[in-house]
């Protein structure tokens, strides 16, 4: 059984990349992974400051998410693209989650995982931008990213008031993300074991 962490790189409340990632989850676990949804606006993180680190440690949020990102052995990430690039938000709990304690190997919430990567936007293109540098992010750090990815456009227009996708075509495509994910990682548990 895969275990996959699905998260948007937004905050807000009416967010359609939450929405958007929450379908490819729907794929992933119809492909039999385990799906953990979390908002990252639930872990109380301050903008990372190497002084502030020296000073008072990993805080406890940031401590709770780097957990779950190594308990993970895939990611699901919808981001947001904010001026070309994704957002604070998820850079600044990307950054916390990097910071090693004693006891544990040099990048253990990255390396060795896989993502599918997501962006949505209400713009026509879909965030595609931010989709270049999610990945190279990723890749960076030890993440494999899959080739396939999506960008979601016209994004305010394709849910309902419940945040279900109305649009057919965009639900399949989001879903067999979440299944190429779910598919690849359990490929590579047989192999590893
Ligand atoms: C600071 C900022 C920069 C943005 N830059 C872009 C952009 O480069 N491309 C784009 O398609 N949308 C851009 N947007 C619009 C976002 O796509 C839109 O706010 C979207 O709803 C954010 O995703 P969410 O609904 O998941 O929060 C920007 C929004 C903000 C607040």
């Amino acid at each position: 059984m895969v275990k996959i962490l699905a998260f948007a790189g937004s905050g807000r409340k009416n967010s359609v990349n939450k929405k958007v990632v929450a379908v490819a989850a729907k794929g992933a676990e119809e492909a039999g992974a385990v799906v953990t949804i979390v908002n990252l606006e639930d872990y109380d993180l301050p903008i990372f400051n190497e002084d502030l680190e020296a000073e008072q440690g990993m805080p406890v949020a940031a401590q709770a998410f780097k957990e779950l990102l190594i308990n993970h052995d895939g990611f699901l990430i919808s981001s947001p693209e904010y001026n070309s690039s994704y957002s604070s938000l998820f850079k600044n709990a990307i950054d916390w989650a990097s910071r090693k304690s004693s006891d544990e190997a040099p990048m253990a919430a990255y390396r060795g995982k896989v993502a599918a990567i997501m962006a949505a936007s209400p713009g026509a293109l879909g965030g595609i931008r931010v989709l270049v540098t999610l990945r190279m992010l990723l890749e960076n750090i030890g993440t494999m990213v899959l080739p396939s990815q999506k960008a979601v456009g016209g994004a305010f227009k394709l849910f309902d008031e419940q945040g279900n996708v109305t649009d057919e075509k965009t639900e399949k495509a989001l879903k067999s993300l979440g299944k190429e994910l779910a598919e690849t990682l359990t490929k590579l548990k047989v192999k590893l074991s």
